[in-house]
């Protein structure tokens, strides 16, 4: 989808704020609270981010962080893009939705993690549901959407609490705390760096799987590691060995075959292919644990094969 860029506007320090406009839409676009889309860059890279819309809209909105890790890709858009710029964007999907029917919901966002919980919370206080948002950030400088966030809180049956732990004499969230005050019926979503979906994770081991709901930046997990397998592509025949130190999307590419593919870590599930036959080992971060454990389908990006061979529907 080729998209106006409407407006470019800080929302805290090293963060902004993109309004696109598709351009040939004449209709509102489907949006549901947690979607991200894929912004294709002026320098070649394809990055997620997620949307703030929670419903439909004729502009879609995201913020980004100036990442100081930046790979190239938050610093392209805070440096190369600005207002009236053309770019090509992907429709947006959604691997973090809500569960809007939850007695109560609790949200732990760190840093830029809030931008789909903010529309998470949008949702549900316009459903007059329940929900408390923890957001953790630095400092309140760096802290995105703290004074709509709060006046949607006061509008709705919501609360907000800010934890800037990197103010002198503030302690870091502690999450398991958060976890197990929660009364029993409770979803947690988490989205945020690593540090805090580890400290998520364990808090909420030993929770069932449906009521704990992540997203994630990155995936540092993803290794090709482990032992070379068979692959079968169903649809057209063909048999092809996958080395160790490679994965199935990098084998195909090298074939010709260009599979659709995105974030290239396991974590937007662009690439994401039916399973006919065999065993994943599944490494992304895209698939709920009884999508794991189906094993009908697998991000071809970054897992590999528990079996000898594997026969997938490409
Ligand atoms: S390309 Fe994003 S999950 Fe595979």
């Amino acid at each position: 989808m080729q998209v106006v860029i409407q407006a470019v506007v800080p929302v805290a320090t090293g963060i902004v704020q993109l309004s696109l406009k598709p351009e040939a839409k004449d209709r509102p676009i489907t949006v549901t609270p947690g979607a991200h889309i894929d912004l294709h860059l002026p320098n070649g890279l394809v990055r997620q981010y997620s949307l703030i819309n929670s419903r439909a809209s004729e502009t879609l909105e995201v913020a980004v962080n100036l990442d100081p890790q930046s790979r190239g890709g938050s610093i392209c858009v805070h440096k190369d893009l600005r207002q009236g710029d053309r770019i090509e964007i992907g429709q947006p999907r959604n691997h973090f939705p809500l569960n809007e029917t939850a007695a109560h919901s609790v949200f732990i966002a760190g840093g830029i993690g809030v931008t789909p919980i903010f529309a998470m919370v949008e949702r549900l206080a316009e459903l007059g549901r329940s929900w408390m948002l923890f957001h953790c950030t630095r400092t309140p400088d760096r802290t995105p959407f703290a004074v709509e966030l709060r006046d949607l809180a006061t509008r709705s049956q919501g609360a907000v609490i800010h934890v800037h732990d990197g103010v002198p004499g503030i302690r870091p969230l502690d999450v398991t705390a958060v976890v197990q005050a929660a009364s029993a019926d409770t979803h947690f979503y988490c989205c945020g760096p690593k540090p805090l979906m580890t400290a998520f994770e364990s808090a909420t081991a030993g929770l069932p799987p449906h009521r704990v709901h992540v997203e994630y930046f990155s995936n540092d997990e993803a290794q090709h590691e482990g032992t070379e397998f068979e692959l079968i592509c169903a649809r057209s025949g063909l048999a092809v060995k996958i080395p160790v130190g490679h994965s199935i999307l990098e084998t195909l590419e090298t074939m010709g075959l260009t599979p659709l593919c995105s974030c290239r870590e396991g974590i937007c599930g662009t690439c994401e292919t039916a399973v006919l036959e065999g065993t994943p080992d599944h490494r992304d971060l895209v698939l709920t644990p009884d999508e794991r454990a189906s094993n009908t389908s697998m991000m071809i990006c970054v897992s590999r094969a528990k079996s000898r061979s594997l026969t997938l529907d490409i």
